[in-house]
């Protein structure tokens, strides 16, 4: 079995935690008898715009297109290029041309590292967030009026397609269908936006009718987000919009301890195009160069990836050398109350790929 890898590093500390990520995959490709073939970009970056004034090559889809799967780090470095040019220009692009509607971000409290949360042990917290990721409140539909003058209007719509909602609350009861649990969590606002999200709960309602083994329930966002924080052992699946999604796949992990190891899929269910496995973080400019960022999201990602690709068991394999890493603070980063830098915890994690 060999498996074509399209890398892309990026920007800041993206460059120092996909070689650990890589470190770790290779380490399960020997152990696991598979074989990856690594084809590594130096587009999606602010030094690549900086030198071609675009963020992507005109042929980045047929570049990337037929790879069985990207595994990217993080674009964006506010002082060469402002934030929605970085981002919009690179990663939102592969998120909508490759049809990746399923922004999957696991959050769970790993053994070893200080809960911000009192009294609470791994085991307490262990869901999924589920983003819708091509559509919603990140929309290029809008624009300004009377620009820089005292009348100045800005305008950015919403928008929600019945597709778009059913395909991705289809996903997340179907995740919420195959664990434990079986419970799902929608994230809602319909007292304040008054046309798009009750809508969006009607969908729920309708979806959760196919589903009659799944229970559901639907929360306000801003006391979702309080719960996130007082009651994380509630959720099981929790299915958000695009913002609300955002929000919470930092939040979550953050409750956990650091959002230095949350990872994320960015999935096309479907297959007809590559998915992208990336940490939630960004590219840190505070840390960046300094060797002590926390490779383990990007590595957890690189699990989320080889489950994708049907090596289910080098992905487990994965989470559990983690896990066995975690509890050691001297092969932890300092963001996780550890003295490790970051190639010490990659290799950390790859030799006790078992
Ligand atoms: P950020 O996630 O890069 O950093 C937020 C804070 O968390 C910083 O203090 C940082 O040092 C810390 N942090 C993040 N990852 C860490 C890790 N692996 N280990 C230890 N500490 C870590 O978010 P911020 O500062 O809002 O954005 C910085 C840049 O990243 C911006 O250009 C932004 O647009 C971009 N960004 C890119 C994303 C992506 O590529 N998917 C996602 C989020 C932001
Ligand atoms: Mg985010």
């Amino acid at each position: 079995r060999t498996y074509r890898i399209a890398v892309i590093p990026g920007d800041g500390i993206g460059r120092e935690v996909v070689p650990e990520g890589l470190r770790v995959l290779e380490a399960a490709a020997r152990k696991f008898g598979f074989r990856l073939h690594l084809d590594e970009f130096d587009f999606a970056s602010c030094d690549y715009y900086l030198k071609h004034n675009k963020m992507l090559p005109e042929d980045w889809k047929e570049r990337i297109g037929s790879h069985d799967a990207i595994f990217f780090g993080a674009v964006g470095w506010p002082e060469k290029v402002p934030d929605h040019i970085s981002l919009w220009g690179s990663l939102i692009q592969f998120r909508r041309e490759f049809d990746q509607y399923a922004n999957l971000r696991p959050v769970r409290l790993m053994p070893g590292i200080p809960c911000p949360l009192a009294g609470r042990a791994p085991g307490d917290i262990d869901f999924f967030v589920v983003r819708e990721n091509t559509e919603g409140e990140y929309s290029s539909i809008g624009g300004s009026i009377f620009p820089g003058t005292h009348r100045e209007v800005v305008i950015q719509e919403t928008i929600m397609t019945r597709i778009g909602i059913d395909r991705i609350l289809k996903f997340a009861f179907e995740l919420a269908q195959k664990r434990p649990r079986k419970h799902l969590t929608s994230a809602t606002k319909s007292n304040g936006i008054s046309i798009t999200m009750p809508y969006w709960d009607t969908r729920v309602e309708e979806m959760a009718k196919s589903f009659p083994d799944v229970t559901w329930d639907k929360y306000h966002i801003d006391i979702l987000a309080a719960h996130f924080v007082l009651n994380p052992d509630r959720f099981n699946v929790v299915v958000a919009s695009n913002l609300f999604g955002d929000i919470l796949s930092d939040l979550g992990p953050a409750c956990t301890g650091t959002i230095g190891i949350a990872p994320s899929g960015n999935i096309n269910p479907e297959r007809l195009f590559p998915s992208l496995f990336e940490p939630v973080h960004g590219s840190a400019p505070d840390i960046a160069g300094r060797g002590i960022a926390n490779p383990v999201a990007q590595i957890w990602s690189g699990a989320m990836m080889l489950d994708h690709l049907g090596e289910t068991e080098a992905g487990a394999a994965i989470v559990r050398a983690i896990e066995q890493v975690l509890p050691h603070k001297q092969l932890r980063t300092p963001d996780m109350g550890g003295t490790a830098n970051t190639v010490t915890a990659g290799k950390a994690i790859a030799d006790a790929l078992t």
